[in-house]
C-alpha cells in the first residue's frame, strides 16, 4: 500500500533528507586514496549523530554499519571494512538518516583520484540515468515510465541495469511501497499520485547485470567483475513535477 504524505509529513521529511544530502556532500570532500571504507562509515556515523539524527541502516535487518560503501565491482550493500580505497577506484556511498519520525535516503558514487575512461563514463551516465528517469515525472505518471527511461539511457550508453535491486517508497519506514525498478515498459504500472515519496536509485553496471551476494549475506557484486555505480535521491511527486529532497 502506498502512503500518500501530507504537507505536514513532507515538511518533517525535509530535515532527515537534508542531513542525507549534506552528509553525502561532506563525505565527497573527504574521500581519498588510503582511507578505508570503515573510515568512510565513521564519517557518516559521526555526521548523522552530530546532526541530531539516527543512521537508519545501522542494525536494519542486522546490517552492521551506518553506510553501504561499495567499491568498483560491488554494486550495493558493501559492508565497511579495513579495505583501503585506491587511486582509480569508484566508491558508492549509500546512507539513510532518521529524524522527526521519518527517513531520508540517498547515494552517490565518488571517483578516487583519476579513474579509467570507462569508470568515469559509468559514474556520469548513472547520475544522468536518475535525471532521465524522473524527466516529466509528475502526478499521473505511470510508475514504470521511470524504469523505462533509466534503462533506455543506460543501454544507449552500452551499460546494463541491475535487476535484483530497486528503488522504493519511503517515509516512516525506510522501505515502503511501491518498488521502483530501473527497467520497465513505458505506460505501465500504477499512476503515481501527488504526495507519493519515493527513492529513485539507478544501479548501473559497465558489463552484465547479473549479481551475486557474497557469503556475508549483503555485499552484492557483479558476476563478471565489471564495475557498477549507484546514484539515489528521495523525492516527492507533485502535481506539476517533483521536489527532490536530498539535493
Ligand atoms: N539505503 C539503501 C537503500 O537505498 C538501503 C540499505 S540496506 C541497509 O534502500 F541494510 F544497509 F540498510
Ligand atoms: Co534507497
Amino acid at each position: 500500500m502506498i502512503f500518500i504524505k501530507s504537507e505536514e509529513e513532507i515538511a518533517l521529511m525535509r530535515e532527515p533528507c537534508r542531513i542525507v544530502r549534506d552528509c553525502l556532500d561532506f563525505v565527497g570532500t573527504r574521500i581519498r586514496a588510503g582511507m578505508t571504507t570503515e573510515e568512510v562509515d565513521r564519517l557518516v556515523y559521526d555526521f548523522i549523530k552530530a546532526s541530531g539524527a539516527e543512521p537508519s541502516c545501522l542494525g536494519y535487518c542486522g546490517y552492521p554499519a551506518s553506510a553501504c560503501v561499495s567499491v568498483n565491482e560491488v554494486v550495493v550493500h558493501g559492508i565497511p571494512s579495513g579495505r583501503p580505497l585506491e587511486e582509480g577506484d569508484i566508491v558508492s556511498v549509500d546512507l539513510c538518516a532518521f529524524k522527526n519520525g521519518f527517513h531520508g535516503d540517498g547515494a552517490r558514487t565518488f571517483r578516487v583520484g583519476e579513474v579509467s575512461a570507462e569508470k568515469d563514463k559509468l559514474v556520469r551516465v548513472t547520475e544522468e540515468c536518475f535525471f532521465k528517469g524522473i524527466e516529466g515525472l509528475k502526478a499521473g505518471t505511470p510508475l514504470y515510465d521511470i524504469g523505462y527511461r533509466v534503462q533506455r539511457h543506460a543501454e544507449e550508453n552500452g551499460f546494463s541495469v541491475i535487476r535484483s535491486y530497486t528503488g522504493h517508497g519511503i517515509g516512516r519506514e525506510m522501505h515502503e511501497d511501491p518498488s521502483v525498478p530501473n527497467f520497465g515498459r513505458k505506460g505501465t504500472g500504477v499512476r503515481l499520485k501527488a504526495g507519493t515519496v519515493i527513492c529513485v536509485e539507478p544501479m548501473i553496471a559497465a558489463g552484465g547485470w547479473r549479481v551475486r551476494v557474497a557469503d556475508d549475506g549483503w555485499t552484492a557484486v557483479t558476476l563478471d567483475g565489471k564495475p557498477a555505480a549507484h546514484y539515489e535521491n528521495t523525492l516527492v511527486v507533485r502535481d506539476d513535477g517533483v521536489e527532490i529532497l536530498t539535493l
